[in-house]
């Protein structure tokens, strides 16, 4: 398929960085980078910090993501926060994470529901899919794919997918050093596009933004980045380094343009 000439490039700060940390990273990357038509750059900070840099962002050059929510919009729910109160803070939720799958143990309809909350209150859903090593081991990554998908999709309507990223993020890859090769990248994506594809057909299977996420870093984003279905990155660890990410972004600019001259 032919590449988009926009990409994304998301940086998860995890549960990393306070509220006075978060300011200080943005003022010095709001420096660094230079606001470039070709990428979106989006930042997930702390629940925290969102409130205050929501004020401090120039959102020509930054958006917002959370990096999780509550399906509920209110209720007498104990210490989540819902889409309906981060409406109008983030354009962005980050939903289904390896982490809060793993960790957290949240559910493809968990996922499913806060897709739908985010939609619902006009917050942009990037929706983390991938497989365990063990998984891959028994040669079930596609299987993985198709069923965190159909789980997470479902009740999703043709139209609200144009709202929805799909972020590729094998689970043994996040955070270990252990990354991805461009051709298992290529292949996921393929995978999730076909898979899409079955659901909403072929032009919703190209429009749909697919993200490669797990140990990225500035010498191995432009690999990633000129994969032709890969719309962009979901960084980790190398967000936390304003340098590294700005080169990132620097780097993401620099790929969608070769696409733009092809
Ligand atoms: P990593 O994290 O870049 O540190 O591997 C990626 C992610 O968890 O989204």
């Amino acid at each position: 398929m032919a590449a988009k000439n926009k990409k994304l490039i998301v940086g998860n700060w995890k549960m990393n960085l306070n509220v006075h940390e978060a300011s200080l990273y943005v003022h010095t990357l709001s420096k660094l980078v230079k606001t470039h038509r070709t990428v979106e750059v989006v930042l997930a900070p702390t629940m925290l910090a969102l409130q205050s840099l929501s004020l401090q962002v120039n959102y020509r050059q930054f958006k917002l993501a959370a990096q999780n929510i509550y399906w509920r919009d209110h209720g007498a729910f104990t210490g989540e926060i819902s889409a309906q109160q981060l409406s109008g803070v983030v354009q962005y939720a980050i939903i289904g994470h390896s982490e809060r799958r793993h960790i957290f143990h949240e559910s493809d309809k968990d996922t499913r529901n806060k897709v739908q909350a985010a939609i619902r209150n006009g917050i942009s859903p990037i929706l983390c899919v991938g497989e365990t090593a063990a998984e891959r081991a028994l040669n079930e990554t596609n299987d993985v794919l198709h069923d965190q998908l159909v789980g997470g999709l479902a009740n999703v309507t043709s139209e609200e997918l144009a709202q929805i990223t799909i972020a590729y993020e094998p689970v043994w890859a996040i955070g270990t050093g252990n990354n991805a090769t461009p051709h298992d990248v290529r292949q996921a994506e393929k995978a999730i596009r076909s898979q899409i594809s079955h659901l909403y057909g072929k032009t919703a299977a190209e429009a749909v933004n697919v993200l490669y996420g797990g140990s990225v870093n500035k010498d191995s984003a432009t690999d990633y980045l000129m994969i032709p279905g890969v719309d962009g990155l979901l960084i980790g660890g190398a967000s936390l380094d304003a340098e590294a990410f700005s080169d990132i972004i620097e780097k993401a600019h620099n790929a969608a343009s070769v696409v733009v001259k092809q």
